[in-house]
């Protein structure tokens, strides 16, 4: 059975399910809607139009009763609307159909329709009822995201494109810098070796200056190329077994006491965990008190899915105004005299870390020095022990 109310406006409103709708209950119901909602006869003429299509449209009821809702169509949406209408016409309903409708100002406004047959009593479609909802904000919020979507895509590909750059930069900078390099210690050398007898204290002096200089240079070289390697993107993903990687970085040290605390694995690739602790460990090592070897401690720890790795020292600490800035690129405190080196170490823990979106940060150590920290994922549940 079909329930059929009769609007206010003279109009036979189909309900489903099948109750029956006090007709006058309806009209309030329409009345009240935020949305537009009107009807039009077999011609397309308007026969009703509520509060909601008054303030959509800016038009009153009066003026747009038995008005054709052509008027309604934009040009460009004309043809389709005619064939939602045509649906709707042949018993359909279309729902949310997304379309713009014209103000009778001229201004578009974008719609949601929905479009119902009206039925009379007999079940024969009498005419249309819409209803059209304002969907303004939502399609200003699409653009919005669409633009945003855009800039963010052309940032990326802007991006990638310098990482590139920069990486194809260091690592060829860094090779063909090494060549020059070996030719002119090469034959300093040779100068040295070959006419030391003709050389005074003064000239030896000079060619031992060269000679530095170029092994200082060389060292510089190597550590660019080192943190070029890690400025790829990606990290290659493993289950690192970090003790393993800590013990070989320790080896790699000549001097100094190192304790191995139990360390937890990470998920990263070896070679950057390796540069990591051989880093730390190596300059927690170096920057001891000028009375003692240094104490060093590697522990580890997890922290909320993250592994927290620590190195602590008994050295000579790092005053708190300088904590950030020595993770810089060739930022150094000390002159080359008192502490060798580059300034490229904490550049490439940084570097490393951050690809792994760790974080890498130092703290006053309870053993006296500092303690430096970083972070790296922990494996994924299943692959700690792989
Ligand atoms: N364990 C440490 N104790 C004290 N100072 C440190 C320590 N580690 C790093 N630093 C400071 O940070 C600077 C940068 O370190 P790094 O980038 O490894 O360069 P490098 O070791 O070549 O000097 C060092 O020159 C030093 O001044
Ligand atoms: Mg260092």
């Amino acid at each position: 059975m079909k329930v059929v109310a009769t609007s206010t406006l003279g109009q036979h409103l189909v309900a489903t399910p099948e109750i029956l709708i006090d007709p006058g209950l309806m009209a309030q119901i329409v009345a009240a809607s935020a949305d537009a909602i009107f009807s039009e006869d077999l011609d397309g003429r308007i026969t009703s139009w509520n509060a909601g299509a008054e303030r959509l449209y800016g038009r009153s009821a009066e003026d747009m009763l038995g008005c054709s809702t052509i008027a309604l169509l934009p040009d460009e949406t004309a043809l389709q609307l005619q064939g939602v209408h045509a649906a709707a016409l042949s018993g359909q309903r279309v729902e949310r159909f997304d379309t713009w409708h014209l103000r009778p100002d001229g201004g578009h406004v974008p719609v949601s329709l929905t479009v119902s047959p009206l039925l009379n009593s007999d079940g024969r479609v009498v005419g249309l009822a819409t209803s059209a909802k304002d969907v303004t904000e939502r399609v200003q919020h699409t653009a919005e995201l669409a633009d945003v979507h855009r800039t963010l895509e052309k940032q990326y590909v802007a991006l990638g494109r310098s990482n590139r750059d920069l990486e194809q930069f260091a690592y060829v900078a860094s090779h063909d810098l090494a060549e020059p390099l070996r030719v002119m210690t090469g034959f300093v050398q040779l100068l040295e070796k070959r006419y030391a007898d003709a050389l005074d204290e003064r000239g030896s002096r000079y060619i031992f200056h060269v000679v530095d200089g170029a092994a200082r240079m060389r060292v510089l070289i190597d550590d660019l190329l080192e943190y070029s390697r890690f400025l790829r993107s990606e990290p290659g993903l493993e289950v690192v077994d970090t003790n393993a990687v800590a013990l070989r970085a320790v080896a790699s040290e000549a001097a100094g006491e190192v304790e191995i605390g139990d360390l937890p694995p990470v998920w990263c690739d070896e070679a950057a965990v390796f540069a990591v602790l051989q880093n730390l460990i190596s300059n927690a090592v170096k920057f001891h008190r000028p009375e003692a070897p240094s104490r060093v401690k590697v522990s580890g720890e997890v922290v909320g899915g993250i592994v927290h790795l620590y190195v602590d020292d008994d050295g000579i600490g790092i005053e708190p105004e300088y904590r950030e800035r020595i993770f810089g690129m060739f930022s150094r405190l000390h002159v080359r005299e008192a502490y060798a080196g580059t300034g490229i170490g904490l550049a490439i823990v940084q570097q490393v870390v951050e690809r792994s979106e760790g974080r890498a940060w130092v703290e006053e150590s309870e053993l006296g020095g500092s303690r430096f920290c970083v972070t790296l994922p922990a494996p994924p549940a299943g692959r700690a022990a792989a």
